[in-house]
């Protein structure tokens, strides 16, 4: 790999316009906060993570958005939000398409009709057991909001198979409170949501204004999105290697890069992202547990812990 990203002469193709007003990304104590309670969602990084992401981005893309925590909270002309999970796509576009009255309805009515409770768990089997067959994506949410940690699990026929979160979950004011900010935001910005495996997602159109955001499943840690077994692409070194390749080819085009991982993890260390750093010249930034950080072009930390960082083909300012 021959990319050498991050040098000057490629920091000063920054855009130079300033396309925005101050307006709705100003504050950084209302971020928006996904309503759906991701594995792996951003939202308690985002006061690190936003200040190491570049400015006057034309199109961001979330390769791998989840939760959508990341891209509802920064400024950008366009947006497109991928991921592969199928499901998750049509209720963001039902999110998207929807008037907001129609979707609390909805939600309210299937509540009352399932007479869904923290114990009901009969009520909630039978909206589930609706729900994979007949895929209305509002019911998913639904489900999503009464069921074990508020996970999103599939089994490999794509049956949504997450049990009932008994005493435990319910749609709850902050979780409504969460959903009406979030279709408020989603609706307001110029954004794109597509289903797609992230290696078959045209990135072919993108410029040194653009920024792609990569969230993968970790390598070395385990999610329920990463292990193959959910009728859903996993995650092995065979995805891992060709995500970096992607980037590398993204790099060398100057579109703005970062990505988020895990460098080790409980005595296991990351060694092909590890190389493919040191290979590209990159740019690391660690993570803290408190709001400061700082930057290394090299990794040196205790194994036996994790090293949560930020790579990035410019060097954050
Ligand atoms: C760590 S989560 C992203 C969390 C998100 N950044 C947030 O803050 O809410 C990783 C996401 O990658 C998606 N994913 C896993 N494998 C994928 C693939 N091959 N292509 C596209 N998306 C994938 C999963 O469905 C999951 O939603």
């Amino acid at each position: 790999m021959t990319a050498l990203i991050g040098n000057k002469d490629n920091l000063s193709k920054l855009c130079q316009t300033n396309l925005f007003e101050p307006s709705l990304f100003d504050d950084v104590r209302s971020f928006v906060r996904s309503p759906l309670n991701y594995i792996g969602g951003k939202f308690k990084l985002l006061p690190q993570l936003l200040p190491l992401f570049p400015k006057n981005i034309r199109t961001f893309v979330d390769l791998f958005c989840g939760g959508c925590n990341v891209g509802i909270n920064i400024e950008a002309e366009r947006y497109l939000f991928n991921d592969n999970l199928t499901y998750l796509i049509d209720l963001y576009n039902t999110f998207l398409d929807e008037d907001i009255d129609k979707i609390l309805y909805h939600i309210e009515n299937r509540i009352l009709s399932f007479n869904l409770s923290l114990t009901n768990v009969a009520g909630y089997n039978e909206l589930r057991a609706l729900y994979n067959t007949e895929r209305n994506s509002l019911d998913l949410f639904v489900l999503v909001a009464y069921s074990f940690n508020h996970q999103i699990r599939f089994n490999s026929n794509h049956q949504f198979n997450n049990p009932f979160g008994k005493d435990r979950s319910c749609f709850n004011v902050t979780m409504r409170n969460n959903l009406i900010r979030f279709i408020e935001r989603i609706q307001l910005l110029n954004c794109e949501f597509i289903s797609s495996n992230f290696d078959k997602l045209d990135l072919s159109d993108l410029k040194d204004c653009d920024f792609v955001y990569c969230d993968p499943p970790y390598l070395i840690t385990n999610g329920t999105y990463n292990d193959g077994k959910r009728g859903f692409t996993g995650w092995t070194e065979k995805e891992e290697t060709s995500l970096l390749s992607i980037i590398s080819e993204l790099s060398k085009r100057n579109v703005k890069i970062a990505l988020s991982n895990v460098l080790y993890h409980k005595g296991k260390e990351n060694k092909i992202l590890l190389e493919w750093i040191k290979t590209n010249d990159f740019f690391v930034t660690h993570l803290q547990k408190s709001y400061a950080n700082s930057n290394y072009h090299t990794t040196c930390r205790n194994i036996y812990g994790t090293d949560e960082v930020l790579i990035t083909n410019y060097l954050p300012k």
